[in-house]
């Protein structure tokens, strides 16, 4: 973990691309990793704010939604991580989904520059329409998502803690879900507070094994590890 200043560059309102963020290199996490940053104007602010990689930029990376309102260009900021767990994609990879159910789809598009990379194909399933998803990108209905899990080869889905229930409940879920087994990873959605630091438990997600910490033991987790899934 490292501890270093770094200085928002820009802000967009628009997209899942919230804010350019310059850092030392160092400091910037992968997809599904996070840095906890407080701006240094708001030092009494008491709770750190978790900042996620939507894409890399050259001094540093694109923060993705949701983002401090307060945070504006040329604010510096107070950072520490990278932190958690966050996807890890086999190189073999050929055949991508990615999904979001979130407010927050550029932590799943954080891929998007890994699958170019190893030249995999892309489908993207979200509840809500966007903007600026490159063209070489197959966007599809949630209907559509049993039909694209049994496509792909590899999964990355986010899904806020507290919507798990009605998600793992939703017909669409239940017949994609078999075809999941094995390969699909998870971002969990929940406060990350202290980061680990001071087990402060707001964290907590029920797990096959047991409790997890989310700051810590995730934010992604194998889909395996939160869900019984029939093999
Ligand atoms: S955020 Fe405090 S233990 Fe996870």
């Amino acid at each position: 973990m490292h501890i270093a200043q770094g200085r928002v560059d820009e802000t967009y309102i628009n997209g899942w691309r919230a804010a350019r963020i310059d850092c030392p290199s160092a400091l910037i996490p992968a997809p599904g990793q996070y840095l906890l940053a407080q701006a240094l104007n708001q030092a009494n602010a008491p709770i750190p704010a978790p900042v996620y990689l939507a894409a890399s930029s050259p001094k540093g990376f694109y923060a993705a939604n949701p983002y401090p309102v307060a945070w504006h260009p040329g604010t510096t900021l107070a950072l520490k991580g990278p932190l958690g767990h966050g996807f890890s994609m086999p190189p073999a990879a050929r055949k991508v989904l990615l999904a979001s159910w979130s407010q927050s789809p550029g932590r799943v598009l954080a891929l998007l520059e890994a699958c170019r990379r190893q030249k995999a194909e892309i489908v993207w399933i979200s509840a809500t329409p966007l903007e600026q998803i490159p063209l070489s990108v197959e966007i599809l209905p949630p209907a559509a998502l049993p039909q694209a899990a049994q496509w792909a080869d590899y999964a990355a889905l986010d899904i806020p803690h507290s919507q798990l229930g009605q998600t793992f409940t939703n017909p669409l879920w239940l017949d994609a879900q078999p075809f999941l087994a094995g390969y699909a990873q998870i971002f969990l959605e929940t406060p990350v507070s202290c980061g680990g630091i001071a087990e402060c438990g707001v964290c907590a997600v029920r797990a096959q094994q047991g409790l997890r910490l989310a700051c810590k033991d995730g934010p992604v987790f194998n889909l395996s590890e939160i869900v019984n899934v029939p093999r």
